[in-house]
């Protein structure tokens, strides 16, 4: 899709279709939908007044109207083909991310009728003066918008020989002249937007491989060209170093499969350098790139899924490829531990006991806890490259699912700051995630009569806590986030501005977290 950015009349330019947002001002229970159109324009409500008027058109969040130039419309003062109506939902919830949905809903309404070209109009909330909307960032707008639609864009029917190229061609998005700084403000935003649903969609292509074609080899081979593309330094580890460094708890996962395991470090340095004592980030991903359960193996029933079982490091991958891109000035780690986790004649078994990197001891009482062993030396391997400051990725528990559903993903920290930071990053990126606790109380819980730990809880009761914990262990004293996505990689559910598949949660959080340590 090529996406451009124009300062001008919506709809003074002809397209085959003209996008506009609207809102529902009602308020109450039972109040019947008000719908307001974004915009000031006095063309686009007297054309968007055939579907507002007869009360059809609530402008729910996804909702749409179409109106064609041939059903009424003055299509000579307004140089579209049709009018499409894209609800956001009540004015009083109305956020960035409303927007960024609503985009996405213009870009997939405009799919499904083959239409290849659009143009979306800039929100102007100013159109609703005294209503409880208030003024959002132009800049964080124009940012939603492209991302949005950037994200809408693809659909995941890759491998089926049926696939049709629908894809939009061309997307404008309009905004109305504003004065120089607002324009800027909205350049820069279309800017980062471009930049981060790149990444993002380049994290959902990986996490869309089926296991037999992206393995931990594969893996790495396509982090490394990414690498090489965005100049950033990258080295892909396989078997021999990983024994070398002494990473048991990741060997004891990898060694049970035929496919080498991929150890991925790349490495962010800004341009100027940084201050002596400046934090180093650490990002960590779990790279499962199938995952059977090992000789605990999982019931057949679902298993087809755990292809996506590397979505954490997937994240950190498209993290890294947006942040060699905007440049902040914080020098950046990324860790990414990828294996096969499989049973057979090599494979560890539970009540193995290995020794991490770290020097701490690990009964394995379960095969399928293998996230947690390959984070645990990914996280003290971070920390030995200069990591002051960690941040993990994963599929981990299914437990987290039972907890959160898939709309929140699972936030753990030992860091109030650092945890306060990722927290003021989701107001940016629009992803949910809902901290959970790992307190030192639930220390107690992966406690081993065998050996400094189990990889598993006591029991199943809050097992997205007790792997939480596991992982506390090797962040140690350094600020550490986790983030439980095992809910939220995969969306089972298409939505009007999303596609079913893979959704590339939490590089946008990620990446924000990053820009908030940035010295500028
Ligand atoms: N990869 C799974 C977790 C998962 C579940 C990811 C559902 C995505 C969707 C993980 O390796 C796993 O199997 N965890 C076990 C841990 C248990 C054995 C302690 C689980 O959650 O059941
Ligand atoms: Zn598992
Ligand atoms: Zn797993």
């Amino acid at each position: 899709m090529d996406t451009k950015l124009i300062f001008g009349d919506a709809g003074g330019d002809s397209t085959p279709m003209l996008a506009v947002f609207a809102v529902d001002l009602a308020v109450g229970k039972g109040a019947e939908a008000s719908p307001q159109l974004l915009t000031s324009s006095s063309d686009l409500a007297d054309a968007a007044a055939r579907a507002l008027g007869p009360g059809e058109f609530k402008a729910t969040l996804g909702e749409t109207a179409l109106i064609h130039a041939t059903d009424g419309f003055n299509a000579e003062e307004l140089q579209a083909e049709r009018l499409l109506v894209v609800g956001l939902g009540k004015a009083k919830d109305f956020s960035l991310d409303k927007i960024r949905k609503g985009a996405g809903t213009a870009v997939r309404a405009a799919k499904a009728r083959s239409v290849r070209e659009l143009a979306i109009a800039f929100p102007e909330t100013d159109a609703l003066a005294g209503s409880s909307i208030t003024g959002l960032s132009a800049r964080l707008t124009a940012r939603a918008m492209v991302e949005g639609a950037e994200l809408a864009e693809l659909d995941w029917d890759t491998y089926r020989s049926d696939h049709k190229d629908i894809s939009i061609g061309q997307l404008a998005i309009v905004s109305k002249v504003m004065d120089e700084d607002t324009q800027q403000q909205i350049r820069a935003g279309f800017r980062e937007g471009l930049i981060t649903a790149a990444a993002q969609n380049f994290t959902r292509a990986l996490v869309n491989e089926p296991g037999n074609v992206l393995t931990p080899t594969v893996l790495g081979a396509r982090a490394k060209a990414m690498c090489d593309e965005a100049g950033l330094a990258c080295e892909v580890h396989s078997s021999e170093k990983i024994q070398a460094l002494k990473m048991e708890a990741f060997w004891a996962v990898a060694k049970g499969s035929a496919e080498p395991p991929a150890l991925i470090v790349m490495t962010y340095q800004p341009a100027g350098g940084v201050a002596q004592g400046a934090p180093v980030l650490g990002l960590v991903g779990k790279g499962i790139t199938f995952d059977t359960g090992g000789i605990s193996i999982k019931p057949a029933d679902g298993m087809e899924k755990m292809k996506y079982d590397m979505a954490g490091a997937a994240a950190v991958i498209g993290a890294m490829h947006a942040i060699a891109r905007l440049k902040p000035v914080v020098k950046v780690v990324a860790v990414v531990c990828s294996a096969e986790n499989m049973p057979g004649g090599r494979a560890a078994k539970p009540g193995d006991v290995v020794t991490a990197m770290s020097g701490a001891t690990i009964e394995i009482v379960n095969t399928d806890a293998e996230g947690r062993l390959v984070l645990a030396d990914g996280l003290h391997y971070a920390k030995t490259l200069g990591a002051t400051h960690l941040i993990d990725a994963a599929t981990l528990t299914g437990a987290c699912v039972v907890a959160l559903g898939v709309l929140n993903a699972g936030l753990f920290s030992n860091d109030e700051t650092a945890c306060a930071k990722f927290e003021q990053a989701l107001a940016v990126s629009g992803e949910q995630f809902w901290r959970l606790p790992c307190t030192d109380d639930y220390r107690e819980r992966i406690t081993s009569e065998i050996a400094d730990m189990m990889n598993t809880g006591k029991n199943r009761w809050g097992g997205a806590i007790s792997a939480a914990m596991f992982l506390k262990e090797f962040a140690g004293e350094t600020p550490w986030v986790h983030l439980d996505i095992a809910g939220c990689a995969w969306n089972e559910e298409k939505k009007p501005w999303i596609a079913y598949g893979p959704s590339g949660v939490a590089v946008r959080s990620i990446l924000e977290w990053v820009r908030s340590y940035s010295a500028e």
